[in-house]
């Protein structure tokens, strides 16, 4: 740290203790997302892994594509505040189970149950919770796995682990969930009744594709 850097931190902490406060917040904060982001790391590294043994041994592909994104602090702060929870930056980590979160897209459901079982399975992960929404689909009609996994991430002088929220889901499934969250909140003049019906009516279509969609590879491999 440069002399004039310096001087102006101590300057500050003289004259505003809650400065000071407020800047060690902010540094402990980037850390814990440098940590969460790593977690990602972590968690797409070994679905690439499996991927690409699977394509290897198996000349096919059971993962389309991973989305990963980590929670912006605007949505951070809305969760907190509606569960009532004070705002510090060890409440987050203890509190909050979807600040790194990855999408894993399939072609086909059983290749969903598949990819989980794998990860599942791996001796350093840690799931702390299930819910299978295509096993009991929500009311609205959505579909999707999810698993909130503990991965452990080592940096130079810890190994610390960190949670990261998986939702695995097919092509199909995935376009209606993006649909669904965009249209829920567009025009706020239009009959939701009436869109919520035919959203529901859509994600019922679409399962039955996936279904016919499984039930015709089960049949191509069968007789390979
Ligand atoms: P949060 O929704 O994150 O507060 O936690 P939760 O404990 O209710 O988790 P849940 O596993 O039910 O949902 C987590 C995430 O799944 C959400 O943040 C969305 O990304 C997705 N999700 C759940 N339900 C729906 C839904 O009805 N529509 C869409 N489009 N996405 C959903
Ligand atoms: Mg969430």
């Amino acid at each position: 740290m440069t002399n004039k850097l310096k001087t102006t931190a101590l300057h500050y902490h003289d004259i505003n203790p809650e400065i000071s406060e407020f800047l060690s917040m902010a540094t402990e904060y980037r850390e814990m997302m440098m940590r969460y982001e790593c977690a990602l790391l972590e968690i797409k590294t070994k679905l690439e892994v499996l991927n690409n043994e699977i394509s290897v041994r198996y000349r096919r592909n059971p993962i389309d594509f991973i989305k990963s994104r980590i929670k912006t602090p605007q949505s951070i702060l809305k969760k907190m505040k509606r569960q009532g929870i004070d705002v510090t930056v060890e409440n987050v980590e203890k509190h909050i189970n979807d600040i790194a979160g990855v999408r894993v897209i399939c072609s086909f459901i059983d290749d969903i149950y598949e990819i989980a079982r794998m990860l599942s399975c791996q001796d350093d992960i840690t799931v702390i919770k299930v819910k299978d929404y295509i096993k009991n689909p929500k009311p609205n009609g959505y579909r999707s796995y999810h698993m909130i996994v503990e991965v452990p991430v080592f940096f130079s002088d810890s190994k610390t682990p960190m949670k990261v929220e998986i939702q695995i889901r097919t092509i199909a499934m995935d376009f209606w969930a993006s649909e669904e969250h965009d249209l829920k909140y567009k025009n706020e003049n239009a009959d939701m009744h009436e869109i919520e019906k035919e959203l529901l009516e859509c994600a019922n279509d679409i399962n039955k594709i996936d279904l016919r969609m499984q039930h015709i590879r089960d049949k191509v491999y069968k007789n390979l």
